[in-house]
């Protein structure tokens, strides 16, 4: 995989676990932080931040990590998806390059889209599949690190911990949300800023997408807020079609009363297949992946758009994270004209981590 940008928080071409106990790789370690002038004066969540932008759940699994992103100037920052309990990393590669010209619409992305391991695009206009299927070291590992990543926060930073629930032998519905509870009260007892639900993970094909069952949202984020009380409540969402937009309202209006803010989108899930047309990615499951970066920045837009539009129509008082697709400074102002009380870059920041710093000289 040619370095198209400065690939340095999550190296794609190392595995799951050499980045986890061996990363970041900054090209250059001893770059100077990020230095801010003046006093955050931007307001998420009720923290005072140097700017409402960040990295959200996925390139960071360790402190180490969320570290790294924090003197890089990223105020915004998520841990990588946890659960309740060990569970393995789907195999390697886990992230590859599309072969997607401009947008990836719902109808391309219905097709099968080609994958590579190399590309001759550049940095702001990459589009990506990843697939890890949210592995975890358990709580053992993660609570205690997490500790670490909180105490790592500068002064104008948080840190946002993402949570999924895990199905176990003999599982009901009820016990599969009680589970996404137990992991977000035990990632509060952390000490971080906020804890968020994760809805969205396309990547777990005994899992599936839970955003768009109203009742497992609603209940879900009930259960986590009873668990976490004060602390505030992000549910991570995808992307609703048009046509589910009556669905989205109805989830919202429910779900709304026990949320602080909504994190929009996780990806777009496409078949990924070679040049011959077979599955790139091994395994059972994994024909289907989530697509992210440049290609779904219209997604992400879009959604926040029309939950800003709810909000004001309602009066509900959630917060709006705009991801996806944020590869510029242009991007994220785009993202903040939409309604976004803060953004967040994934594929961006993975492939310019100077990202944070070139947008707050854009402020
Ligand atoms: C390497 C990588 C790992 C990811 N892992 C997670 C995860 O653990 N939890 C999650 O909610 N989203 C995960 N995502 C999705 C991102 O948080 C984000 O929603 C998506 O990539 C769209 O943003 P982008 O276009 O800036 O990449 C991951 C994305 C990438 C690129």
């Amino acid at each position: 995989m040619p370095n198209s940008g400065q690939i340095a928080l999550y190296d794609p071409t190392k595995t799951f676990d050499d980045n986890f106990d061996h990363g970041p790789f900054p090209a250059d370690g001893s770059a100077a932080p990020y230095q801010n002038d003046d006093e955050p004066s931007w307001t998420f969540l009720g923290e005072k931040v140097y700017a409402p932008f960040g990295i959200p759940a996925g390139p960071l699994p360790t402190s180490k990590h969320t570290n790294y992103a924090f003197a890089r100037g990223f105020d915004v920052v998520t841990y990588k998806t946890q659960r309740s309990v060990p569970f393995p990393c789907n195999d390697f590669p886990n992230v590859v390059y599309l072969d997607v010209d401009g947008d990836l619409t719902l109808e391309k992305a219905a097709q099968p889209q080609v994958g590579r391991t190399t590309t001759t695009v550049s940095a702001d206009k990459l589009t990506i599949t990843n697939s890890f299927g949210n592995p975890s070291r358990g709580p053992q590992f993660w609570v205690d690190d997490l500790k670490q990543a909180v105490a790592g926060r500068g002064k104008g930073q948080m840190l946002i911990a993402s949570v999924v629930g895990t199905i176990k032998e003999g599982f009901s519905p009820d016990d599969y949300y009680n589970d996404f509870a137990e992991a977000a009260e035990l990632a509060a007892s952390s000490g971080v800023d906020a804890v968020e639900v994760n809805l969205s993970c396309p990547n777990v094909a005994s899992e599936g997408v839970i955003c768009y069952t109203h009742d497992a949202v609603v209940e879900i984020c009930k259960k986590a807020k009873q668990k976490i009380g004060s602390l505030p409540l992000i549910a991570k969402v995808g992307y609703y079609s048009p046509e589910q937009q009556t669905l989205l309202e109805e989830i919202i209006k429910d779900a709304a009363p026990y949320l602080d803010a909504i994190c929009a989108i996780n990806t777009i899930s496409a078949p990924v297949v070679d040049e011959a047309g077979d599955q790139l990615l091994p395994g059972e499951g994994r024909l289907k992946s989530g697509c992210c970066g440049a290609g779904i920045k219209w997604a992400g837009l879009d959604m926040v758009k029309r939950l800003d539009t709810l909000r004001k129509k309602n009066g509900y008082s959630y917060e709006i994270i705009g991801v996806g697709g944020v590869m510029t400074p242009a991007d994220y102002q785009e993202y903040i004209a939409a309604g976004a009380n803060a953004v967040q870059s994934a594929t961006g920041a993975m492939w310019n981590p100077e990202l944070a710093a070139e947008i707050k000289a854009s402020l």
